[in-house]
């Protein structure tokens, strides 16, 4: 049998990265993991124990992280995976405003980087993986059978975040929403540990003007073109 593959999926914030994961996973029978969820599981536990991560050291964060179990959970009414953080369900809260404004200066942290990568990097592989975040392809899995930067307009990135958020009742504006995204590219293509950026040996896909399906439609051609299912 085959060695299962492993898919990369890196590209700024709110370009549909998770939605075409999702998909890919649902098709090809593949595990799916969200690294940015594992982000917000970590800087909510931060949030919700009033600790400032700026005002502790390293092996405090360390001790921290020791207190963090994160978990998913396949929810069949959703077709995907709930994250679980020390056992309760966090996946509505983690996508809400408070995370959504802290997450990117949290995670440029090394300490919390360091232990994300290695949990990252342990996740089995049984019948193929599927990883999004930043810095998948360049540094969680640099081996990674396929790689796929995602970039899409920034106005219409704003829009669908925006879309987003309002279908699940969340009251923003479209200002907010655009400051939100544009201080997390900021962050995330600036911080020294892992930046976001596009891995040599990946495809750059923009997405602006396809429909999921496209996108679906798209990287099985790829996959089946370079023999990889
Ligand atoms: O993909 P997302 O928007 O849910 O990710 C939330 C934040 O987590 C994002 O602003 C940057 C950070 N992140 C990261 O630094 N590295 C990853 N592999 C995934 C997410």
């Amino acid at each position: 049998m085959n060695k299962p593959i492993t898919i990369a999926i890196d590209g700024y914030s709110s370009c549909g990265k998770s939605t075409l994961a999702k998909a890919l996973a649902n098709r090809l029978n593949f595990a799916f993991v969200d690294t940015g969820a594992m982000y917000r599981a970590v800087c909510l536990y931060f949030l919700r124990s009033k600790l400032d991560w700026k005002k502790l050291s390293t092996s405090e964060i360390e001790a921290v992280l020791d207190k963090i179990a994160i978990t998913f959970e396949y929810n069949s009414l959703k077709n995907s995976s709930d994250t679980f953080l020390n056992g309760e369900n966090v996946e509505e809260e983690i996508r809400g405003k408070e995370v959504s404004q802290s997450v990117s200066e949290l995670s440029q942290l090394k300490a919390i980087r360091s232990r994300m990568v290695g949990l990252q990097q342990k996740v089995e592989n049984r019948s193929g993986l599927i990883m999004d975040g930043r810095d998948i392809g360049t540094k969680v899995f640099p081996n990674a059978e396929l790689k796929l930067f995602m970039t899409a307009d920034p106005a219409i990135r704003v829009q669908r975040r925006f879309n987003e958020l309002k279908r699940s009742g969340k009251q923003v504006s479209l200002e907010e929403v655009s400051e939100n995204l544009k201080s997390r590219d900021y962050n995330d293509t600036h911080r020294e540990e892992n930046p976001l950026r596009k891995a040599v040996d990946s495809i750059e896909l923009d997405n602006s003007f396809l429909n999921q399906e496209e996108q679906l439609h798209l990287v099985l051609r790829i996959l089946t073109e370079e023999g990889l299912i």
